[in-house]
C-alpha cells in the first residue's frame, strides 16, 4: 500500500500550532509522520534531566488525528552538555582538526563513550514509546555519513582501527605482509606503530587505507547495530534508518543486514547540482527535474538493501538551501517523484518538512507550508498525488529481467586508487544503469556476493573489484548472460594486484587482462558503436573466447564465452546502450527505447511512465491501450500509468 508522509518538527513550533498541523497533514492525505530525530537538548536538557511531556503530547495530538508515527532516536544531534561529558566525542578531519559544536553530527563513530550515550537514549526512548499504538516505526539516527563524518582521524578511531587490525590479521608480520610495507620501507613493529593513513607526504600505502575504510564502515555498522539491539529489546515495530544519495563511505547492505525497512532521503534538484558527473548541458536540461536517473537507481539499490522493504523519508518540496544553486521544481515535479518512488515499491514517502523554518540554518529550505504558515506550491501536488494512489491497485514484487550488482567494496578501491579521475565505481555502475534505463528495462541492483540475481535474465556486474567465493559460484551456475566488466576481480582482498591477473575466471571465461590504461576524458577510443572512454583494458583471449567487437584501433573490447560477456573498457552511453540491447535481444529479454527524459518501470502490475524531459512524448508507442492515470500523450514534468 503507498502512503504519504511528512517530517515534523513540534518543537520547533508553539503548542497551539500542532493540533491545526495535524488537521492539515490529514486533508492533504499524510498519514505518516516522523518526529524526534534531533530534539535531544529538549528531551534531557541537562545530564540525566528529562523533560518527555511535551512528545508524550505530540504523540497525543498526532494519534488524535489517527496519523501514525515514525520516531527518529536523536544521536545525530547531541546537546552542548554532552560534549562538556566528552570532549574527546568530535570527529576529527583529515587534516587532524577536531570538527566544533554549533551544527550536528558532531560526533565520532568511534567514541565508545557516546555510543553508550547513544544506547542509553534510545532505551529511554524505547522503553517509553516502544509499544505506543500510534507508533509504526522507528529510525535510528539521521544519514549516516552525511556532512562527511564516516572518516574521522580522532584518537578514539586511531585506538578503534588498531584493535581491528590487531583481530584482522593477528600477528604485525601478518599485517605486514598484506600491505607490502617492504615498499618505501615502511615496515611496522607493533600494531601501536599503525597510524590512521591521513597527512602523509605523498598517498598513503593503498592496503592501509583500504583497511582504514573498511574498519570505518564497520564502525557505522556497530553504531547502527547498538541502537538497534537496545530498541529491539523494548519495542516489536520495525526499524529503519534514513540513507542518503550516493554516500559511499559506509557499507549500507551491511547496515540494512541489522534492519526492517530502508530509508532514503531524496533530493533531486540538490543531486543534480553535487553529486552527478555529467556535462553542463545536462545540468541545465534537468535543472528543474533532477536527473532523470538517479532517483531511480536509488530507489532499487534502498529496495535491495533491506530485502525489498523500503521507503522514501524525506522527498524535496521545493528549492532545498544546501546545494550550490537551489533552484524551485518545475510544476508537477514533486507529483512525480512521488509516483516514481512508488513506482518502484516505496511504502511510503514523506516530504521533508512540514513547515520551513523561519530560522537557523534551514531557514532557506521550503517545506509543504511556507513559513508564514500558508501552502507552499509542493502542498497542492501532494495532496493531488494522495487522491491519486488511493486510486492505484497494490504494488506487485516481480522480479525484473535485469539485476545490476552495486558494491560498496568495490568504491572502496577505486576511491583509493582510482588510476583515473573519472574513473571511480559508481560512476561506471551509474552508466550501466542509465543505459539500462534507456533502453525501457527495470532493474533489480543486488551486492556483490551477487545473491539473488539468480533469476535474472540479464545480470551486469561492472567494475566488482573482488569477486568473492559466493560471486563466483553464482556466475558458475550461470546459464543466462553476464555481463562482466571492465575492472572485474582487479584486485585481490587486500587491495594489491591478484596473484592471477583479472578476471581470473578460466575455464569459464579464458581471458586475462594484461594491461589497462586510464584516458582523459577527450581522448575516447573510436569503436563502430560509440567509443570507449575514461578506462581501457588490454586482453590476452583463449580460442574458446569469440570476439564479439573491437575498438577502431583494433583492441578487443566484447568478448564472450558461454553466458559470460566481458567488456574490455568503459564504453560511452551509445555503445553502453547498443551493447546490451543486442544482449537484450539475444536473452529474449523485450527492450522499449526511451526517447530524451522519458523513463519507464513496470512492477509486474503497472507500468509507469515518467517524463523529466523538457518534450511531449506519445506512448502509443509503448503501450497498446490506455493509461489507467495520466494520458495517451505525456506532457513534459507529467506521469503516464498503465495496466501492465
Ligand atoms: C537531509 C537531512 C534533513 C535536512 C535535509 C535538508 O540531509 O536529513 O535533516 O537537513 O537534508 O535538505
Amino acid at each position: 500500500m503507498r502512503q504519504l508522509g511528512v517530517c515534523y518538527y513540534p518543537e520547533q513550533w508553539p503548542r497551539e500550532m500542532w493540533p491545526r498541523d495535524a488537521a492539515r497533514m490529514v486533508a492533504a492525505g499524510i498519514t505518516i509522520v516522523r518526529i524526534g530525530e534531533f530534539a535531544w537538548s529538549r528531551i534531557e536538557p541537562a545530564p540525566g534531566r528529562f523533560d518527555w511531556a511535551w512528545l508524550d503530547d505530540a504523540f497525543e495530538v498526532l494519534s488524535a488525528h489517527n496519523l501514525k508515527i515514525v520516531l527518529g532516536t536523536p544521536t545525530a544531534t547531541p546537546p552542548r552538555w554532552m560534549l562538556t561529558k566528552h570532549p574527546d566525542m568530535l570527529p576529527v578531519d583529515a587534516n587532524g582538526r577536531p570538527r566544533r559544536f554549533g551544527s550536528r553530527r558532531h560526533v565520532d563513530f568511534s567514541h565508545r563513550a557516546y555510543r553508550e550515550e547513544a544506547v542509553r537514549i534510545a532505551t529511554l526512548y524505547a522503553e517509553r514509546y516502544g509499544r505506543q499504538p500510534a507508533l509504526t516505526a522507528w529510525q535510528t539516527d539521521n544519514e549516516y555519513g552525511c556532512h562527511d563524518t564516516v572518516h574521522s582521524y580522532s584518537d578514539a578511531a586511531h585506538y578503534a582501527f588498531i584493535d581491528w587490525l590487531r583481530e584482522k590479521y593477528g600477528t604485525v608480520a601478518a599485517l605486514n605482509t598484506a600491505w607490502g610495507t617492504v615498499f618505501w620501507s615502511m615496515e611496522l613493529s607493533s600494531f601501536e606503530e599503525v597510524a590512521l593513513p591521513y597527512g602523509t607526504v605523498t598517498e598513503p600505502n593503498p592496503a592501509h587505507a583500504l583497511d582504514y575504510r573498511r574498519f570505518a564502515s564497520d564502525e557505522v555498522v556497530a553504531f547502527n547495530r547498538a541502537q538497534v539491539d537496545a530498541i529491539r529489546a523494548h519495542s516489536d515495530r520495525p526499524i529503519s534508518h534514513n540513507f542518503m544519495g550516493r554516500v559511499l563511505e559506509f557499507d549500507h547492505f551491511a547496515v540494512g543486514a541489522d534492519l526492517d525497512i530502508a530509508t532514503w532521503d531524496s533530493y533531486p534538484l540538490g543531486f543534480l547540482e553535487d553529486r552527478i558527473s555529467a556535462s553542463d548541458q545536462h545540468k541545465r536540461t534537468y535543472a528543474r527535474t533532477g536527473d532523470p536517473d538517479f532517483q531511480a537507481f536509488h530507489h532499487d539499490l534502498y529496495r535491495a538493501v533491506c530485502r525489498g522493504r523500503w521507503w522514501v523519508m524525506e522527498q524535496q518540496p521545493g528549492p532545498v538551501n544546501w546545494a550550490p544553486h537551489n533552484p524551485a521544481p518545475a510544476p508537477g515535479m514533486v507529483r512525480l517523484w512521488h509516483h516514481e518512488a512508488f513506482a518502484h515499491g516505496a511504502e511510503v514517502v514523506a516530504t521533508f518538512r512540514w513547515r520551513q523554518a523561519f530560522f537557523a540554518q534551514e531557514q532557506m529550505h521550503a517545506g509543504l507550508l511556507r513559513s508564514d504558515d500558508q501552502p507552499a506550491p509542493g502542498l497542492a501536488e501532494v495532496t493531488a498525488t494522495g487522491r491519486e494512489i488511493a486510486t492505484l491497485p497494490p504494488q506487485a514484487k516481480v522480479p525484473a529481467d535485469v539485476a545490476l550488482a552495486f558494491d560498496y567494496r568495490s568504491h572502496d578501491v577505486t576511491a583509493v586508487m582510482p588510476h583515473g579521475t573519472e574513473a571511480n565505481a559508481f560512476d561506471l555502475s551509474f552508466a550501466a544503469y542509465r543505459a539500462l534505463r534507456r533502453l525501457g528495462l527495470s532493474v533489480d541492483i543486488v551486492p556483490g556476493s551477487l545473491e539473488g540475481s539468480e533469476s535474472a535474465k540479464l545480470l551486469l556486474l561492472p567494475g566488482l573489484a573482488t569477486l568473492t567465493d559466493a560471486a563466483r559460484a553464482r556466475l558458475a551456475g550461470r546459464t543466462a548472460p553476464a555481463l562482466l566488466g571492465p575492472r572485474t576481480n582487479a584486485k585481490s582482498a587486500s587491495g594489491g594486484l591478484p596473484a592471477r591477473l583479472p578476471p581470473d575466471l578460466a575455464p569459464l571465461l579464458g581471458l586475462t587482462v594484461t594491461a589497462v590504461e586510464s584516458l582523459r576524458p577527450d581522448m575516447p577510443i573510436p569503436h563502430p558503436d560509440g567509443a570507449v572512454h575514461l578506462w581501457r583494458e588490454f586482453v590476452e583471449a583463449a580460442p574458446a573466447v569469440t570476439i564479439r567487437s573491437a575498438t577502431l584501433d583494433g583492441h578487443p573490447f566484447h568478448l564472450a564465452q558461454g553466458p559470460l560477456h566481458y567488456l574490455a573498457g568503459w564504453p560511452d552511453d551509445a555503445l553502453f546502450v547498443k551493447t546490451l540491447a543486442m544482449l537484450c535481444a539475444e536473452a529474449g529479454i523485450a527492450t522499449t527505447p526511451m526517447p530524451g527524459g522519458l523513463r519507464r518501470r513496470s512492477d509486474g502490475r503497472t507500468v509507469t511512465y515518467v517524463n523529466y524531459g523538457p518534450d511531449a512524448h506519445d506512448l502509443s508507442a509503448f503501450e497498446p491501450g490506455a493509461p489507467r492515470l495520466g494520458t495517451l500523450v505525456c506532457a513534459p514534468h507529467d506521469v503516464a500509468i498503465f495496466d501492465a
